[in-house]
Formats: C-alpha cells, sequence, structure tokens
C-alpha cells in the first residue's frame, strides 16, 4: 500500500455483492454464502479490499432481505451461521474486508419483536414500533407516503391503529425514540462485529428520527401526476432530522468499542447536509455518508466537472474523507444509463477520483439492465407502482452474476443442468453470452480487464489513493489544447468548456497523474509535450492510444512532471 496512514476504508475499494444474484451453490436459483466463498479468488483479483454483502438475515423477503426478521442468523436461502464464519475467514485470508448491510430503520412484520409488538395495546414490544390512532375523521394519522407508492401506514385492526412503514407494509417502522431499541440495535452491531465483521453499510439512515408530533409534510410544488406519490411532499417530518445524528452517535461509539471497524450510511441529500453525517472529530458519526450524487448528476463534462469540484472542495472545509458510487442495487446499471460508449470513460472517473470508490457486482464487466418480461417482475416497488415501473423497478439492475455463457450464465454452477426444475429467481440479462466474466478474462482488452489496470494503476499510485485534486480550467497547464499550434500556446477553451473533456489532476509528493475523459464522441486534440515529462499509463481505448489525440468517448491516464 502506497498511503500506510490511511484506513482501510479510505484507500480500498470497496465491492457490493447483492447476495441473490452472484453465485448459486445449492441450485436453487438464489445466489447464497458459498457461492461468494467460491468466487473469493475471482474478487482478490479485480483488485478490491471490501465486500459488502446486501442483507443476508432471516427474512419472509418482502423487500428481498431488506426487512429482517432476525438480526443475528442468517437466512437459510443463503446459508448458515457456519458458512458465514467460513466466509469471513476465506475473505480475510485474501486480505479483504468483509461488510455486511445493517437495517435500523425497520424490520419485518414477522419479526418476533413486531409480533409481540401487534399483539396487544399494552404489551412490552408495542413501543418499539411506531403507532397512532386513527385520524379523528377515520382513516390514516397524517399524509406520509411510502417510497414503494401509497400511504405510509397500515391499520392493524386487532388493535384498532396504525403502525407506520416508508417502504412495503411488511417492514414496520423501529421506534428510535425508545432506548431499548437503540441499545439491543447496537448489541446487533457487537454481535457481527464479534463474528469479525469489519465494518457495516447502514441502510436509510437519515430516515431514523420521526417529528414527534407526526405533522403533515408540505406538498412539494414541483411533483406532476405520473410521478411516484412519495415525491409529492417535502419530507421535512420524515427525513434528516436533527436528532438522527444522536441515534447515529450511540451507534458510532459501539463501533469504536471495537478496532478499525467502519460504517458507510445510505444518505440521499444535497452535498452540504449529507457531509454534517460525518459528524465532528469530538462526536464523530459515519466514517462514509454515501455519495450518490454522481449517479444523480446529468452525465457531460461541465456537470460532473461541477459536482466533483463542489464536492472535494465541501469535504476539504468539513475535514472528512470523499466517497463515490456509480451503481447499486437500487439504480439502473451504470452502462445502461451512460450508454455503452461513455461506459469507460465513468469507469475511469470512479477509479480516479479522489476518495473511496463503491463498485456494484458486475459493473466491472459493463453488465447493462436486464429486460424482465411483466410475469417475472418481482420488486415491490415496481408491483406497487405500476405507473411509474420502468423508472422505479430494480430487477433490472439485479440481474444473475454472468460468469461465462453456459446456462443461466454460470450463475447456477453445475446446477443448472435440463433435469433440474429450478431457474434463477430474476432471468439473466440478454447479452450473457457476449458479456461475461469467462470471456472477458481471455481478453486482454476486455472491461474487466480494463477494470483490473485500472485498480492496479490505482492500488500502485499514492496521487490517485490520497493525493488531492484539481480540475483543470482553460488554457491551464499547456498540457493539452484543442487545435493546431504550438505546444504551449494552444487554446485549451474548447477542450474543457464546449467539447465535453472533463480534465482533472491528481497530485502526492513527488507524483501527478493527469486524467482526461472526454464525455463527447468528438476527437480532441492534444499536445502532451515530452518536455513536462509526460507519459501515457493507460488509454479505455487502446489501440488508438499514443496519438496525440483524445479520441471520442475516450478516457486516458498520464503521468506528467512537475
Ligand atoms: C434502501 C435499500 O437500498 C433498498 O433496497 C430497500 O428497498 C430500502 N432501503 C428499504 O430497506
Amino acid at each position: 500500500m502506497t498511503s500506510p496512514d490511511l484506513k482501510w476504508w479510505q484507500s480500498g475499494i470497496i465491492y457490493q455483492i447483492y447476495p441473490r444474484s452472484f453465485q448459486d451453490s445449492s441450485g436453487d436459483g438464489v445466489g447464497d454464502l458459498r457461492g461468494v466463498t467460491s468466487r473469493l479468488g475471482y474478487l482478490r483479483s479485480l483488485g478490491i479490499g471490501a465486500i459488502w454483502l446486501s442483507p443476508i438475515f432471516p427474512s419472509p423477503m418482502k423487500d428481498f432481505g431488506y426487512d429482517v426478521a432476525d438480526y443475528k442468523d442468517i437466512d437459510p436461502l443463503f446459508g448458515t451461521l457456519d458458512d458465514f464464519d467460513e466466509l469471513v475467514r476465506g475473505a480475510h485470508e485474501q486480505g479483504l474486508k468483509i461488510m455486511l448491510d445493517f437495517v435500523p430503520n425497520h424490520s419485518s412484520d414477522e419479526h418476533p419483536w413486531f409480533l409481540e409488538a401487534r399483539s396487544s395495546r399494552d404489551n412490552p414490544k408495542r413501543d418499539w414500533y411506531i403507532w397512532r390512532d386513527p385520524s379523528p375523521e377515520g382513516g390514516v394519522p397524517n399524509n406520509w407516503k411510502s417510497f414503494f407508492g401509497g400511504d405510509a401506514w397500515t391499520l392493524d385492526p386487532s388493535t384498532g391503529q396504525y403502525y407506520l412503514h416508508q417502504f412495503v407494509s411488511g417492514q414496520p417502522e423501529l421506534n428510535w425514540a425508545n432506548p431499548e431499541v437503540r441499545r439491543e440495535m447496537a448489541e446487533t452491531l457487537r454481535f457481527w462485529m464479534r463474528r469479525g465483521v469489519d465494518g457495516f453499510r447502514v441502510d436509510v439512515f437519515w430516515l431514523l428520527g420521526k417529528d414527534p408530533e407526526f405533522r403533515d409534510e408540505p406538498r412539494n410544488a414541483e411533483w406532476r401526476p405520473g410521478q411516484p406519490i412519495h415525491n409529492s411532499l417535502e419530507h421535512i417530518y420524515t427525513q434528516d432530522l436533527p436528532v438522527t445524528h444522536e441515534y447515529i452517535r450511540e451507534l458510532r461509539s459501539a463501533l469504536d468499542e471495537f478496532d478499525d471497524r467502519m460504517m458507510v450510511g445510505e444518505i440521499y441529500l444535497p452535498i452540504e447536509r449529507l457531509l454534517t453525517y460525518a459528524g465532528t472529530p469530538d462526536a464523530p458519526e459515519c466514517h462514509l455518508p454515501f455519495n450518490f450524487h454522481l449517479i444523480l448528476t446529468p452525465w457531460n463534462a461541465a456537470d460532473v466537472r461541477k459536482l466533483v469540484d463542489d464536492y472535494d472542495a465541501a469535504v476539504t472545509a468539513a475535514n472528512t474523507w470523499p466517497n463515490w458510487v456509480l451503481g447499486n442495487h437500487d439504480q439502473h446499471r451504470f452502462a445502461t444509463r451512460v450508454g455503452k460508449a461513455q461506459y469507460r470513460v465513468a469507469q475511469t472517473l470512479l477509479l480516479t477520483l479522489r476518495g473511496t470508490p463503491t463498485v456494484y457486482y458486475g459493473d466491472e464487466i459493463g453488465m447493462e439492465d436486464g429486460y424482465i418480461p411483466p410475469e417475472r417482475v418481482v420488486d415491490p416497488a415496481a408491483l406497487n407502482q405500476p405507473e411509474v415501473a420502468a423508472s422505479a423497478g430494480r430487477d433490472p439492475e439485479r440481474t444473475p452474476m454472468q460468469w461465462d455463457a453456459t446456462a443461466y450464465a454460470g450463475f447456477m454452477g453445475s446446477a443448472a443442468d435440463a433435469s433440474s426444475p429450478a431457474e434463477p429467481w430474476l432471468p439473466l440479462a440478454q447479452n450473457f453470452a457476449a458479456v461475461n466474466v469467462a470471456a472477458q478474462e481471455a481478453d486482454p482488452a476486455s472491461d474487466l480487464n480494463y477494470f483490473r489496470a485500472l485498480t492496479r494503476l490505482r492500488a500502485e499510485s499514492a496521487a490517485l489513493v490520497s493525493g488531492s485534486y484539481r480540475s483543470l480550467n482553460a488554457g491551464e497547464g499547456a498540457l493539452i489544447h484543442s487545435g493546431p499550434g504550438s505546444l504551449t500556446g494552444g487554446s485549451y477553451q474548447n477542450v474543457q468548456a464546449g467539447s465535453g473533456v472533463f480534465a482533472f489532476l491528481r497530485e502526492a509528493a513527488g507524483e501527478r497523474v493527469l486524467v482526461l475523459l472526454n464525455f463527447g464522441a468528438e476527437d480532441v486534440q492534444l499536445s502532451l509535450p515530452e518536455r513536462v515529462g509526460a507519459s501515457l499509463l493507460l488509454s479505455s481505448q487502446p489501440q488508438g492510444a499514443g496519438a496525440e489525440v483524445l479520441r471520442g468517448n475516450e478516457a486516458q491516464l498520464w503521468r506528467v512532471g512537475s
């Protein structure tokens, strides 16, 4: 490692596995822990530092594991606690850290706590969840909505009260105002840390606190019919409440009882609000508040540059550590979003920016959204909101990993033979015969090997892992220019501002790396004078590399003199 003073979650790359879809070892069509363990060699070969597993706990799977029925066990679909211990051991042997998905905002409605809570109004567990009487007119207590469509309240007929759920009705929200709940949740973290877990991704962290008066949320004037109903309100009473920071600090102290553990919070907020979730040196909160802004920003050089400049400046001012994400199990695949032509530009950006990158499984081979026929749709976000299913449905980005060109892309291993009745829980993306790990292993110019080249360069470069970031302005540096002319006098204008090129410098003591990303389809003339000591480290289009041109849709990395 080039920067020994950094923590593993600062220098390493986090790789998200959606366990249902990674590798099925049992032949039931759903991926499992033994499947992941069998692929540790592959995972290590990617040059990543940590694996984050989406939820693997016992669950009725109404939201595919984000409805937890027991926080301290493994769902039989995925295996056993022994299988989990084996995975932790194997990962650690390969030098990989293991992170779990912690879902503290809500449990399953089949969790014993909720079964007790709903059994009577005076059950001791009643207050572990959020109950309200019907409104005076009858009906829901207030206007709060679910992310998955409809009201955020469901009536429990036998006790006559509504319970809160901002996702499916099978995900009742825990009452974080109750200290017993908070104690139990901290205990859950300890349970897994004692088993060797290195860190946690924390689900909907900014939703924990709720308005104690349960006031109606104001209408969002921007909302139009046809958009998800959840967006019709300004979420001032269900999101980003000050008390949430107290809850997070409590969990953080539980983490800090153990060496070198971390948590990354799922938080969708504007940059300034987001960074408050890192806390302060005296009162730390999340090690990393997930930065999803690359997913949310229009894909062009000017907007992306502005985002990166703003975020980097805000992180520097807040004296915290940056991070970047291009994809996850809730967002359409980035190869689909930005288009195949821009895929390597996006991958290069993710892996060369300042901060910890999180990679979604399959993105290293350029997996795209799969087509899900209507009868195979299983995601509640799509099923409950047919009017917005195309944008809100998450099945397309959760299709099985494409290992090879055999039946079911090798996802079910040797279990996938004609005599087996099982098939993968989601259909394979149609392109699996062409886009798969085996084919790409064999091709030095593949997306997979490009990914590895990037992670290797990153690991070997202090500038890329921990160096400063500075975007380059028009005319700056005399490194590149857009038209014929002298090496140092050429105009840089068209390069940065108009043509869709984003250029930035990463710099550490004695090392400077220049990253050139062409967001446009037009070639751009370059002059990288030898006299400033520039040498090409990597191009996303190796066949065209070396010429004094940045091709349309090309990414280049240069080592430059200081
Ligand atoms: C965010 C998770 O990423 C998503 O998949 C899930 O549906 C909701 N939280 C509810 O847990």
